[in-house]
């Protein structure tokens, strides 16, 4: 088993709840640590970009607006298969499909407002933290 790196997200429906603390336990107790953390408003053109994979789904105007419109928290986790442990600890899109103690099944109030985003995959991991985050930020 490898160490790796993900890309996650705590989304607006998270931090106007003020859940951004029980949401990183979640990750901590799994075994992810949070290596970089900053809390942003993403503009318009970067949701538009980091959800560019969506562009074509009836469901993507919404997603991009809900993404802007409060402050999120943008983080890189690190841990033994963190992709896979952090998808794992997220829970499934629709929080009525997830199993019983993920965050989105405690904390996501519906598919579109869920609570967190995690990468899928090492190609899109690598892209997700470069997209939001500098190389010096990454130090250690
Ligand atoms: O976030 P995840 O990778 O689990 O799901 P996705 O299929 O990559 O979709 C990205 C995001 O789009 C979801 O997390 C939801 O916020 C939103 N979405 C939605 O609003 N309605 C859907 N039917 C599917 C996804
Ligand atoms: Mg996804």
């Amino acid at each position: 088993m490898a160490l790796e790196r993900t890309f996650s997200i705590i989304k607006p429906d998270a931090t106007r709840r003020n859940l951004t603390g029980k949401i990183v336990a979640k990750f901590e107790e799994a075994g992810l640590r949070v290596v970089a953390s900053k809390r942003i408003q993403m503009t318009l053109a970067q949701a538009q970009v980091f959800y560019g994979v969506h562009s074509e789904r009836p469901f993507f105007g919404e997603l991009c607006d809900f993404m802007i419109s409060e402050p999120v928290v943008v983080q890189v986790l690190e841990g033994e298969s963190a992709i896979a442990k952090n998808r794992e600890v997220m829970g499934a899109t629709n929080p009525a499909d997830a199993a019983a103690g993920t965050i989105r099944a405690d904390f996501a109030e519906s598919v579109g407002e869920n609570s967190v985003h995690g990468s899928d995959a090492p190609e899109t991991a690598a892209e997700e933290i470069a997209f939001f985050f500098s190389g010096l930020e990454l130090v250690g």
